[in-house]
């Protein structure tokens, strides 16, 4: 039995105007009807083959929970749990939470570490790898998937292969884990081609993970330890207990645990991911027409070549003519216009939006 951990604590700036500091994109319909969150919990949800999948614990803030719950009945899927951070402090904290939480059910927990805000077409291949990744987390792996890197991009982690998969597609050794390298880096390992690109899901067993955080990142373990013991019960939320968590420090999981450890593996995944980092992602993952195309919703494109143009505002008629590389979204309250190749200074917007107050 695996048990999702899924993570839905991100604020998605670059995907302003749809994705709000109140709503973020992970809970947004942004590709069709569900919303991202909903389509991680049902690729995470049921029992296929060999897999099974348990109810999934759930981590996020205080703010979003009652989106977390709404979202998740209209699945018709039950949270194990869903456990509320007083305040965001970055991945490690959360899945160390989980952690705890989870080997105090049951000192053999397996958990899939899953961000809520990705885009994984296949679902059945996704299934292969996960149940790939099983047989080296028996052996004590902290299991990441890698996927075939297109572009020196600076945004992710890489994963260096210790040896060439083989056919069978099972994990590999990592010989070691890079977060976020600058540019020239980035250029390096993709040339290399012995890189993968880490996909930010990850599968261990909770004791594991435990063991990991108390020799990489052993500042963490009292105070998380702290505030899962002494976490409240509120109606179906456990809330953590503020005042331990605040002393835990604010860091990825990536630069805490997985650039440090020595027992990682990887599984190879090609069965298409996207983690829907800007606007252009979109546009790419909602399938542009012959021209380049994207309109969704209330948007009409006249002669327009490698652009999306998008009104989620069933009162605004969005149309653009001999646009060329042009993302336009629109709501109710807010217009974007931007140039394709801007689409990571869209948190910009944001700033100057907060700035302006
Ligand atoms: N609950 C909770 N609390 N979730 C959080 C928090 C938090 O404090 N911070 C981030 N998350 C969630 C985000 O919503 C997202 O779903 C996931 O955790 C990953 O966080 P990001 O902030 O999006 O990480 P990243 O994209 O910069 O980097 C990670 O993902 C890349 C792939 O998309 C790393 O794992 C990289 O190595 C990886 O390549
Ligand atoms: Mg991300």
């Amino acid at each position: 039995l695996i048990t999702p951990v899924i993570l839905c604590g991100g604020s998605g700036t670059r995907l302003w105007p749809l994705s709000r500091k109140s709503y973020p994109k992970q809970f947004v319909p942004l590709i069709d009807d569900e919303t991202l969150f909903q389509a991680s919990a049902k690729r995470l949800s049921g029992s296929r083959g060999d897999l099974q999948f348990g109810a999934p614990t759930i981590l996020t803030g205080s703010d979003f929970r009652f989106i977390v719950t709404e979202q998740l009945q209209e699945i018709g899927i039950d949270p194990g749990a869903i456990l509320i951070e007083p305040e965001g402090r970055n991945t490690a904290p959360a899945i160390l939470a989980a952690a705890l939480y989870l080997l105090d059910r049951d000192p053999d927990a397996i958990m899939l570490v899953a961000p809520s805000d990705h885009v994984v077409p296949d679902v059945d291949a996704f299934h292969a790898a996960i149940e790939k990744g099983l047989a080296a987390v028996e052996n004590g792996k902290l299991v990441t998937f890698g996927i075939k890197p297109t572009h020196a991009e600076t945004a992710y982690g890489y994963l260096e292969l210790a040896s060439q998969p083989d056919a069978s597609g099972a994990a590999v050794d990592l010989k070691q884990f890079v977060e976020k390298p600058d540019a020239s880096h980035a250029a390096d390992m993709l040339a290399a081609g012995t890189f993968l690109w880490n996909a930010g899901i990850f599968l261990f067993k909770a004791r594991d993970i435990i063991a990991a955080f108390a020799q990489y990142a052993p500042s963490l373990s009292a105070p998380v330890t702290n505030a899962v013991e002494t976490a409240q019960a509120d109606l179906g939320f456990l809330r953590l207990a503020p005042a331990p968590w605040s002393q835990a420090e604010d860091i990825s999981i990536d630069y805490a645990v997985m650039e440090k450890a020595d027992n990682l593996a990887v599984v190879p995944f090609d069965g298409g991911w996207s983690d829907l980092g800007g606007w252009d992602a979109v546009w790419r993952e909602t399938g542009p027409d012959e021209n380049g195309v994207v309109t969704s919703g209330e948007a009409t494109a006249i002669e327009c070549e490698n652009s999306l143009i998008r009104s989620d505002s069933a009162h605004l008629e969005l149309v653009g003519i001999g646009l060329k590389n042009i993302m336009a979204i629109a709501m109710n309250d807010a217009v974007l216009v931007a140039d394709m190749s801007r689409a990571q200074d869209v948190k910009k917007a944001v700033a100057a939006l907060k700035t302006k107050g």
